[in-house]
C-alpha cells in the first residue's frame, strides 16, 4: 500500500512532550512566515488556492470558510478545533493528538491570524480525557516560547455525546448548554460561538495548514484528484490483520487499502465513513477514495463473510437512535422506528411491507432532518437494501417457510 505521510509526518518522529523536537522539524516556521511575510488575506488566498477541504466529514472548502469569518463583522472571533471524534470507527485524530500536538497548535495560531481571532478552543472528546495533560503541556510550551502571544488556546472537554461533534451542537456545549444542534443559517463563520464569527475545523484539516504555508498551494494541490487535494488519514478496523491509522493520497483505491490488510477470510463489505457512512460490497472496492465518491471522516471498517449484514445495520441504527440529540422529529422518531423495523428482521419476523417501510422512512428522514445525523442515518439501511437485499428477503423466506411472497 503506497502510504504518504504528510499530515502524519511528525508522528512517532518527534517527542510530543518536547517542543524542541518539533522546532527541529521546522516547527512554528509557518506561523512566523505567515505573520512576518504574509497579510491575513494572503494566508487565506493560499489556503483557498490549495484546494484543502474539511476532513471532518462534510468536505467544505477550508479557505472559503476562513474568508467568510475574516469578512464577518465582530469585536471578537473564535477558532475551534473539532477533536470530538465521535464517529464510529474513527481514531485518527486521537493518534494525531497524542503524537503531534504542536502542529495542531501552530495551525490554530495561523487560523487565528488569518481570520482575526485572539482565542481558540480545542473541543476534546470525553473519552480522550487522558490526553488533556499532554495538550495542556504542549500549549504551555508554545506559550513559553512566545508563539501564542497574539492568540491563546483553551481546551473544552466534551461529555460523551456523538451529536456534539456536529459543529453547532459543539458550540452549544462550549457555551454550557444542552448539546442540541442549532438552526442554520446563520452559519458559524458569521454567527458562531457566543454569537461571534467562528471557524470550526477538524483536527486533520488543521494539520495540513503549516505545510501549505511553508511549501505553497501549488505543492499541495498537485496531490490528489481534481476536487480532492492532498492526502487523507484513514482509521482502519474490523476484520483486518493490522488495524491502524494509514495516510494515502486522495484518489487511492479502496481495495489498495483493504486488500493489503485483509485477513484470510473473504471480505464481504466495507463501511466507509462510520455509522452514517456508505456500505461498499466487495465487488465495488475499486472505487477511488475522494470527496467526489466516498470518504466521510475516513473510517474504514472491514467485515468478512462471517458477518451478518442486517445485524450490523441494526446495531448501527441502535447507536444512532441513542445518540440523536432529539431536537427534530424526523431524526428522534425516525431512528427509533428504523431500529424497530430492523429488529423484526433480526428476530426473523420481517415482512415484505417492512422493506417498503424502511425505504419510505429513510427517504423522509434524509429530506427532513435538521442535521447530518438524521439526514445520513438511513445510509446503511439504503445501501444494505441496495447491495444485500437478498439477506432481507432470505429472512422473509425463512419466516414463510421457504416461499417468498
Ligand atoms: C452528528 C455529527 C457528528 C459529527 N462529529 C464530528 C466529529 O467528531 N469531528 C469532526 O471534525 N466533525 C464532526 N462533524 C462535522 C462537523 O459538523 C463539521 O462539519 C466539521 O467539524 C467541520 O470541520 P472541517 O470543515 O475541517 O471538516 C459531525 C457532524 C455531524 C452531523
Amino acid at each position: 500500500m503506497p502510504e504518504m505521510r504528510l499530515v502524519l509526518r511528525n508522528c512517532e518522529v518527534i517527542n510530543p512532550k518536547r517542543i524542541t523536537t518539533y522546532l527541529a522539524r521546522d516547527g512554528f516556521k509557518a506561523l512566523q512566515k505567515a505573520r512576518d511575510e504574509m497579510t491575513p488575506e494572503q494566508v487565506i488566498e493560499e489556503i483557498k488556492a490549495s484546494g484543502l477541504r474539511g476532513r471532518g466529514g462534510a468536505g467544505f472548502p477550508c479557505g472559503l470558510k476562513w474568508e467568510l469569518a475574516r469578512k464577518s463583522q465582530g469585536d471578537e472571533k473564535y477558532v475551534i478545533c473539532n477533536a470530538d471524534e465521535g464517529e464510529v470507527g474513527t481514531f485518527k485524530d486521537r493518534y494525531i493528538l497524542e503524537s503531534d500536538p504542536f502542529t495542531l497548535i501552530e495551525a490554530m495560531a495561523i487560523a487565528g491570524y488569518a481570520i482575526g481571532a485572539k482565542r481558540g478552543y480545542i473541543y476534546l472528546r470525553a473519552e480522550y480525557h487522558y490526553l488533556l495533560d499532554l495538550l495542556v503541556n504542549a500549549i504551555g510550551q508554545a506559550r513559553e516560547k512566545g508563539f501564542l502571544e497574539h492568540f491563546d488556546i483553551d481546551i473544552h472537554e466534551g461529555a460523551g455525546s456523538y451529536a456534539c461533534g456536529e459543529e453547532t451542537a459543539l458550540m452549544e456545549s462550549i457555551e454550557g448548554k444542552r448539546g442540541e444542534i442549532r438552526y442554520r443559517p446563520p452559519f458559524p463563520p458569521s454567527r458562531g460561538l457566543w454569537g461571534k464569527p467562528t471557524i470550526i475545523n477538524n483536527v486533520e484539516t488543521l494539520m495540513n495548514i503549516p505545510q501549505i504555508i511553508l511549501n505553497g498551494a501549488r505543492w499541495f494541490n498537485q496531490m490528489g484528484t481534481e476536487r480532492s487535494k492532498g492526502t487523507k488519514v484513514f482509521s482502519v478496523s474490523g476484520d483486518v490483520k493490522r488495524p491502524g491509522v494509514y495516510e494515502l493520497v486522495l484518489g487511492s483505491r479502496l481495495k489498495e487499502l483493504v486488500e493489503d490488510l485483509a485477513m484470510a477470510g473473504k471480505v464481504k463489505m466495507v463501511q466507509v465513513g462510520g455509522a452514517t457512512g456508505r456500505i461498499i460490497p466487495h465487488d465495488m472496492m475499486d472505487a477511488p477514495l475522494s470527496f467526489e465518491t466516498i470518504l466521510g471522516a475516513g473510517a474504514i471498517t472491514v467485515f468478512d463473510e462471517s458477518r451478518d449484514t442486517i445485524d450490523i445495520v441494526y446495531r448501527t441504527l441502535e447507536f444512532l437512535a441513542e445518540e440523536s440529540c432529539g431536537k427534530c422529529g424526523p431524526c428522534r422518531e425516525g431512528t427509533e422506528a428504523l431500529v424497530e423495523i430492523l429488529g423484526r428482521f433480526t428476530r426473523g419476523e420481517g415482512e415484505n411491507k417492512d422493506i417498503t417501510a424502511l425505504e419510505r422512512l429513510s427517504q423522509a428522514m434524509m429530506l427532513s432532518s435538521l442535521c447530518g445525523l438524521g439526514q445520513a442515518a438511513p445510509t446503511p439501511v439504503i445501501d444494505s437494501l441496495q447491495h444485500f437485499r437478498d439477506d432481507y428477503e432470505d429472512r422473509i423466506r425463512e419466516k414463510q417457510g421457504g416461499v417468498v411472497a
